[in-house]
């Protein structure tokens, strides 16, 4: 393999370093690129741009391989929890028994909101969507946790104590509150995902009775959506912390641009289409139809890395399989969502395009055999997705190469021109 990748410009040959990851992944260093040619890389949607190097989370697409820390997903969500996954994301390691037991500490610490929060909470409309509510309250929390520009070992626990735990307090919250009952605070007697689950769904009336299937499914969950290296919403919690920004601020832009239909709202998107299916009694093949027709999107279905299976929707369809068999969570939809698998798997519309089932299109089927609203979806990926946010923040951090992220631009816009008063416009 060359060292220097040679490119030629206006007749001269320029040569960049070669770069190779631990996986033997290529990319050519263009750091230098516009200084010594003048041109700049025009790469849309980023398909083709490395934006760092990053030591946390490997996927090979063409192979559907996913490790956090080298560990493959399949051996983590037979063996692990999430919990301990995401102190291996931002850690590097999984941590000694010492090591988790402070690490629970700390979460246990950091569970409670400030009280002044709940001030917030009252200030949204009723049926606001539970998405906005998570991304304006997580970056409200800059508002009482101010950060220093330099952060030492101990300030990162906080931050990181604080985001992990209180972040699934802000859910519950707000979900308390749509629904018009009394708030349940977090409880050091519970487990991470038991708490959440006591905070979501007790009552003053009526305690709730923890299914320790519905508790591992939620914690698996919850470790399969913990990182996938440079997707949309961990480069925004990137490119907002490459400036420095307060973290929770930083945080909270992840959460928004995780909302979007094409993101972590996929979740919400694929049970309303299941539904919809269901409710119009459409065949799943005229459905398959309509979507290739009409250059529709079979929601839950394509990835920009993966050409192949989500290794993440293998576990999922599998869980869906053992927890949807309990009596009282068995699902029609899950029938409609593998007859809708097996038809565009044999259609030459998707084998050609390489879209298979995404994390998304059997996580919904988990999330409401659970007892989640479905507009609750994307806040649970949020919550799975913090520690592997904040595993690249800390890693930008502490990376010497990092500068504030900017990308430049090829422009199209008018020339230089004139400007003209308003009663001389046409
Ligand atoms: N259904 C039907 N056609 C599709 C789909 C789909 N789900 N996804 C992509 N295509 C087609 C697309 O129309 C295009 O066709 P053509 O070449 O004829 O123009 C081709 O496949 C390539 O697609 P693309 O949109 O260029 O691919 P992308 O890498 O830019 O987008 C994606 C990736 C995930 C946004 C896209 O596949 C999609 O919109 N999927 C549905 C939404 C979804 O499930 N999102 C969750 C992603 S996984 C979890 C996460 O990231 O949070």
């Amino acid at each position: 393999m060359p060292d220097k990748a040679k490119i030629t410009l206006d007749g001269k040959t320029y040569e960049y370093p070669v770069i190779v990851g631990t996986e033997g992944e290529k990319a050519i260093d263009i750091s230098a690129l516009r200084a010594e040619t003048g041109y700049i890389t025009l790469d849309n949607g980023y398909g083709n741009t490395g934006s760092c190097q990053s030591a946390i989370t490997f996927i090979d697409g063409d192979k559907g391989i996913l490790r956090y820390r080298g560990i493959p997903i399949e051996e983590l969500a037979e063996k692990s929890f999430f919990i301990e996954t995401a102190y291996l994301l931002m850690y590097g390691e999984l941590p000694n028994s010492q090591d988790f037991d402070t690490f629970s500490e700390r979460l246990n610490k950091s569970s409670l909101i400030h009280e002044e929060m709940m001030n917030i909470f009252a200030g949204y409309p009723k049926g606001a969507h539970p998405m906005a509510v998570l991304t304006s309250v997580v970056a409200s929390l800059a508002a009482f946790y101010p950060v220093k520009d330099n952060l030492d070992p101990a300030d990162e626990e906080v931050i990181i104590a604080n985001l992990m735990s209180q972040i699934r307090t802000i859910a519950a919250v707000s979900y308390k509150k749509s629904i018009g009952e009394p708030v349940v605070y977090p409880s050091n007697k519970l487990k991470f995902v038991e708490n959440f689950l006591n905070m979501m769904f007790a009552s003053p009336v009526k305690d709730y009775q923890l299914d320790p299937d519905v508790v591992k499914a939620l914690d698996m969950f919850f470790l399969l959506s913990a990182d996938h290296e440079q997707n949309c919403s961990t480069s925004t919690v990137r490119m907002a912390g490459s400036s420095l920004a307060n973290i929770y601020a930083v945080i909270g832009a992840g959460i928004s641009a995780l909302w979007g239909k094409l993101h972590g709202g996929a979740n919400q998107e694929v049970i309303e289409m299941l539904e919809q299916i269901r409710d119009t009694r459409t065949s799943p093949a005229a459905f398959v139809d309509a979507i290739k027709n009409n250059k529709g999107k079979l929601m839950g279905f394509g990835h920009r890395v993966y050409k192949n299976f989500d290794p993440r929707a293998k576990i999922i369809k599998g869980l869906c399989h053992s927890l949807l068999k309990k009596p009282g969570l068995n699902d029609p939809m899950f029938d409609i969502a593998l007859k809708l698998e097996e038809i565009a798997l044999k259609d030459d519309y998707f084998l050609s395009r390489k879209l298979y089932p995404n994390v998304d299109f059997y996580s919904g089927l988990i999330l409401k055999a659970a007892g989640f609203p479905v507009n609750m979806f994307t806040v649970l990926f949020a919550i799975g997705r913090v520690p592997g946010w904040l595993a690249h923040w800390r890693e930008m951090r502490h990376d010497k190469n990092t500068r504030i992220n900017r990308p430049r631009q090829v422009y199209q816009g008018p020339t230089q021109r004139a400007y003209v008063p308003i009663e001389k416009r046409k």
